[in-house]
């Protein structure tokens, strides 16, 4: 049996393999169905200070290779969470990394802050990325970034994660994150897209764009993850992006990621995703890999020498 355990943000994860934010959801349904000792941990769906309904229907659109989701932060809220989820995620046999997001870096303070004394909540990831919501637009440049985070920051001790958008000048924005403090980044979030129906030519999303995942986005994923490890070869990475096979995993290790993000995979086939780190370590074992360690970043340096 190889090593699969990652440190990082001053935690262990048992593995490598994290349940992205969003189509998990809160993690009930899924716990009542899989182990979730079988991943390393798992990420709630973004949680805001008051409760979202989200945006109207439809909120999926198929996509080639994917899908276009438009969901739009739909949420119980903060007071909710606390009360009806918390002490049930709080009992998870993983890490639960607790996603949130806010209209403003005092709305982001206020809500670290509520978490701060919580148990269970072992991360902090603050959304800053989220294509589908009114009113706010995909932090798209360093000045909110670091606004955002150093309002988490200044209100949590808690390990925080940036959650980042693959488009524009990601590099500046994962730059002004750890600059505000976060401790590591998750990269990426959906990309914008669109899709219009045939019919009527109209767009099928009410708010036009949606946030494209899955594997159609997996090749973008990869380069924004190679490029950040190759640019802060000292932070920790979620990468995330259409990953959805042993094999996008074991990319994203050699592009640099430390953990590894699944979101639309959870939808498509959750089975596939519980069985991975068995994968993972099956492969390492053939190869005679003690440790998952030694593929992190391996495309940097040189690539690595298997059996
Ligand atoms: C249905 C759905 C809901 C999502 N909700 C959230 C969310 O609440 N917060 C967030 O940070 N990302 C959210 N995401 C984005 C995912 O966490 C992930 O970053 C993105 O989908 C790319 O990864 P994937 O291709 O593996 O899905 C959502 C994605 C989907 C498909």
């Amino acid at each position: 049996m190889a090593a699969l355990t990652v440190r990082a943000l001053g935690l262990e994860f048992r593995n490598p393999v994290v349940l992205a934010s969003g189509p998990a959801g809160f993690g009930l349904e899924l716990a009542a169905a899989f182990d979730l000792s079988r991943i390393g941990a798992l990420t709630t769906k973004t949680v805001t200070l008051e409760p979202r309904r989200g945006n109207p229907q439809p909120r999926l659109v198929d996509a080639p290779c994917g899908v276009l989701n438009s969901i739009g932060l739909q949420n119980p809220g903060c007071d909710a969470f606390e009360v009806d989820l918390l002490p049930q995620i709080r009992a998870f046999p993983t890490r639960r990394i607790v996603s949130i997001a806010g209209r403003s870096p005092e709305e982001v303070a206020a809500l670290a802050s509520r978490l701060a004394g919580e148990q269970g909540v072992d991360v902090l990831e603050v959304n800053l990325s989220c294509p589908n919501v009114h009113g706010e637009t995909v932090a798209d440049n360093p000045e909110t970034v670091r606004a955002f985070v150093r309002g988490a920051r200044s209100a949590s001790t808690r390990p925080i994660l940036a959650k980042l958008p693959g488009e524009g000048k990601y590099l500046d924005l994962v730059e002004a994150a750890l600059s505000a403090g976060a401790d590591g980044v998750a990269l990426i979030n959906a990309l914008r897209g669109m899709r219009i129906h045939t019919e009527t030519g109209l767009p099928l999303l009410d708010r036009q764009v949606g946030g494209l995942c899955g594997p159609a986005i997996f090749p973008i994923a990869l380069h924004r993850v190679f490029e950040a490890r190759k640019a802060f070869p000292e932070t920790v990475i979620v990468g995330t992006g259409g990953v959805s096979d042993l094999r996008g995993a074991l990319e994203m290790l050699f592009a640099g990621a430390d953990l590894i993000g699944f979101g639309f995979a959870v939808m498509a086939d959750p089975t596939r995703v519980f069985r991975l780190a068995q994968e993972l370590d099956e492969w390492l074992t053939k190869r005679g890999i003690a440790d998952v360690d030694q593929l992190r970043g391996a495309s940097h340096r040189g690539g690595i020498h298997v059996r």
